[in-house]
């Protein structure tokens, strides 16, 4: 940096620190005064998180005009200092060669990428960790009302099976690598705050790199039990008109003795399973294109889609960008991951709470794959009459469903 630039900044650092007076003077004063570099003006527009123009510095890049023959000294340069160099790259106006011919391998700093990093470090991280404790929260409140909702009538102890075997694995695989990839997607974004310190940067440089490789991993399990449980369950998962009344009535959950009629899954069910497959379908392919860096962009086409369609406009925002650099498409890609993944937790975590602590007598159902009769005709009446009828077990399958 310029000796007159280094001057500058001192003079304004000290002003802030000793002399709110004289700093006004200084905020005022035009930029000429501080040798072209940033205004005490500036830094404290930063630091209200107010929009800067940084075209003083971004065209500061050096006169090539002015260089120093090659030869001579400082040459080599080619009329910049290392801030215009490094503010050339920083802006995206310095020429820059690489053997490597991968996707923006030109971009060593991205500047336009800094409003990704501050929302990856603040609002996603608050609001994201906010969610999964709200939703603990919702759920120890429930608990604590309601308590553990328990089968009303009187056990028969007869079981019915409820899922075999492969629905069993699918599930599991499912959930199992689900919570493996939350964990450690949660490691990424929170360890470098929480993690490090506890253990310190060696040992979590260590968990970060296991996290990583286990998370890139382990997604592709997630992606296969996500194809199983849709095959194995999407016939069973289109509305009926029993959704209706089932969610008029919250499926009973508020009031002790209520269990409106449902099929093989009810309402809320139903929501769960769509949640999981569209939400997980969506995290599975930004996820795809962040495991391969640059070769699935999808954001700029699906903005142009939106603005086609004119969503933007029913949003009352301005139109979504259309042409992304291959950088900010990874950004949004992360992004879009990161926020769908932390609803869908939410959701999960609310899922695990009802299929075991929850309930007396869900959890079998993905345990042995045997549910209690009196728990299966509570919950879903409609479909121990089906089973019933299929067997030709006569009185039962006319059995109505208990209210
Ligand atoms: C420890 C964790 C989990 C437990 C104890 C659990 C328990 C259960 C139980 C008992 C059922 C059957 C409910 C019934 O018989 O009607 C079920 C169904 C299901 N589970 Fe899980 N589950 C867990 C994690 C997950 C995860 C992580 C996912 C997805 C990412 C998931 C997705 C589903 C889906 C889509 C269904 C069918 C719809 C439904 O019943 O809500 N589960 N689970």
């Amino acid at each position: 940096m310029r000796f007159h630039s280094i001057w500058a900044v001192l003079v304004g650092v000290l002003f802030l620190a000793v002399a709110p007076a004289v700093a006004q003077e200084a905020a005022d004063a035009p930029r000429a005064e501080t040798g072209g570099a940033q205004t005490l003006e500036d830094i404290l527009r930063r630091q209200r998180g107010e929009e800067v123009d940084d075209s003083f510095r971004r065209d500061a890049t050096g006169d090539p005009d002015a260089a120093a023959g090659i030869a001579n000294q400082l040459g080599a340069l080619g009329g910049a200092s290392n801030s215009e160099v490094f503010r050339a790259l920083r802006y995206g106006s310095a020429e820059v060669t690489v053997s490597s011919q991968g996707p923006a391998a030109g971009v060593l700093i991205q500047d336009g990428g800094m409003w990704w990093l501050e929302f990856r470090q603040g609002p996603l991280k608050t609001y994201g960790g906010y969610l999964l404790l709200g939703m603990i929260g919702l759920l120890l409140l429930f608990y604590l009302i309601r308590g553990r909702i328990r089968i009303d009538g009187e056990k028969t102890g007869e079981t019915i099976l409820r899922f075999n075997g492969l629905e069993r694995f699918g599930h599991w695989l499912l959930a199992g690598s689900f919570i493996v990839l939350g964990i450690t997607g949660l490691v990424s974004l929170f360890g470098r705050l929480y993690i490090i310190p506890l253990i310190g940067h060696e040992a979590f440089a260590t968990v970060a790199l296991a996290s990583k490789w286990v998370h890139n991993n382990v997604s592709w399990a997630f992606m296969l039990g996500l194809v199983m449980v849709f095959l194995f369950w999407v016939i069973h998962n289109l509305p009926s008109r029993h959704d209706v009344v089932w969610l008029l009535k919250a499926g009973g959950l508020f009031s002790k003795g209520v269990h409106p009629p449902a099929k093989k899954f009810n309402a809320g069910q139903k929501l769960i399973f769509w949640s999981v497959i569209i939400l997980g379908g969506s995290i599975s392919v930004s996820g795809l294109s962040l495991l391969f860096p640059f070769e699935l962009p999808m954001f700029a086409a699906t903005f142009a889609k939106l603005n086609d369609f004119g969503v933007n406009a029913w949003l009352g925002m301005a139109p979504f960008p259309e042409l992304l650099s291959p950088h900010e498409e990874m950004q949004y890609a992360q992004l879009w991951h990161a926020i769908v993944s932390f609803v869908l937790m939410a959701i999960i975590i609310a899922h695990i709470y009802i299929g075991s602590v929850g309930m007396e007598g869900a959890y079998d159902a993905m345990g042995s794959g045997q549910v209690e009769k009196q728990w299966a005709k509570e919950h879903h009446g409609l479909w121990v009459a089906e089973v019933e009828a299929k067997q030709g077990a006569v009185p039962d399958a006319k059995a109505t469903p208990a209210e």
